[in-house]
């Protein structure tokens, strides 16, 4: 079993990266936390990962209840966390009840916001099943539910006292969703890790067919680096901590004008890191070389690597909303090489309507 540890003061946590089951989940947990009470959330897609989670706590020590969710973005929502609330409240939850969220991104940041506000804050257990959820989501501590103004706006910042990764909760997982997952790993080699980037050059066939070492590699390289980021600029007030939404600003656009239907949130990704690169270019940041490297990576991966037919002028609004465009200019985060990127706020919006216009060229 490999270990990540997130150093932050007394919030500090480990990151276990393991193949082996849940053989020494219930350790980790048990050295963590002494009380009894656990309060399981999971998904209706997830349900026999999150019963083997359960048995492991229990044979443990602990005494875990199981909620179960029906799955989807729509569960991150007040009602969602209401329904919650009301489970913990008849559970008879105190500060010390121990959340353990089982699931993909959804899962991690509505169970993770009910225990960053219920009776103040209890401590919570990430166990993440999906690529995207293991390699960011579940690490870093942002946990919200969405408004209808905005995804994530109600929120914390709260982080948990352990990550357990089994990477075989992996072999479950739809293809789409795995490959949708690459996309954010594939992100930091980009802004990071020039030579994570070479890796997934050089691994591909191994990590599409999900040989676990490989897996392995990759998952706990991405936390480290992650780990990093959040270890220097936890609530990103630096700037910092901002590089970690390369492609994001283009992503939300495409979700938000398509639908958040349309594509999975790594597919948008994948599109939009390849903008956000174009931009770089146009700025005279780095050659086309680096764009074209990221393109093949991700066609490798079967992810889109332009926007859909559309309209440029509706994303354009999106961004401008979004990111508090001054004057015409918008925030992005864009490479200077690969394997480092800076926030920049200064773009011409001429610039992104150019790239968006010859995206699919
Ligand atoms: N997913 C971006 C962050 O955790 O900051």
């Amino acid at each position: 079993m490999g270990s990540v540890r997130v150093q932050l003061g007394e919030r500090s946590y480990d990151i276990a990266v393991t193949s082996d089951g849940d053989a020494g989940l219930g350790s980790f947990a048990r050295q963590r936390i002494r009380n009894v009470r656990a309060f399981v959330i999971t998904d209706e897609h997830v349900i026999e990962h999150a019963d083997k989670v359960a048995a492991a706590l229990g044979a443990a020590g602990f005494q875990p209840l199981r909620v179960s969710l029906s799955a989807g973005e729509s569960q991150k929502s007040l009602a969602a966390a209401a329904y919650l609330y009301d489970q913990l409240a008849e559970a008879g939850a105190d500060r010390q009840t121990l959340v353990v969220a089982v699931g993909g991104g959804v899962i991690g940041d509505l169970a993770g916001f009910v225990a960053a506000t219920w009776n103040r804050g209890l401590p919570l257990l990430m166990v993440p099943t999906t690529l995207l959820a293991m390699v960011d989501s579940s690490v870093g501590g942002k946990v919200g539910i969405n408004h209808p103004r905005g995804k994530n706006l109600i929120g914390a910042f709260h982080q948990p006292i352990g990550v357990w990764i089994d990477t075989a909760f992996l072999n479950t997982l739809p293809d789409r969703e795995y490959r949708s997952g690459l996309a954010e790993v594939v992100k930091y080699g980009v802004i990071l890790d020039a030579e994570l980037f070479a890796y997934l050059e050089q691994h591909t066939a191994a990590i599409l067919a999900r040989d676990a070492e490989c897996i392995r590699h990759l998952v706990a390289r991405s936390c480290r680096l992650k780990a990093n980021v959040v270890e220097q600029d936890e609530r990103e007030e630096t700037g910092l901590r901002a590089i970690l939404n390369y492609g994001h600003t283009f992503a939300h656009a495409f979700e938000t004008v398509g639908g958040y239907g349309a594509w999975l949130h790594g597919e948008a990704v994948a599109a939009g890191m390849i903008c956000a690169s174009r931009l770089a270019e146009r700025r005279g940041l780095i050659g086309a070389d680096v764009t074209e490297r990221q393109r093949r990576l991700l066609q490798t991966f079967a992810l889109p690597v332009a926007p859909q037919r559309w309209p440029v002028d509706d994303l354009l609004a999106v961004m401008r909303r979004d990111k508090k465009a001054v004057a015409g200019r918008l925030r992005f985060v864009l490479p200077k090489r690969l394997g480092e990127a800076a926030l920049f706020n200064d773009v011409p919006e001429e610039d992104v309507r150019q790239v968006l216009e010859n995206a699919g060229d």
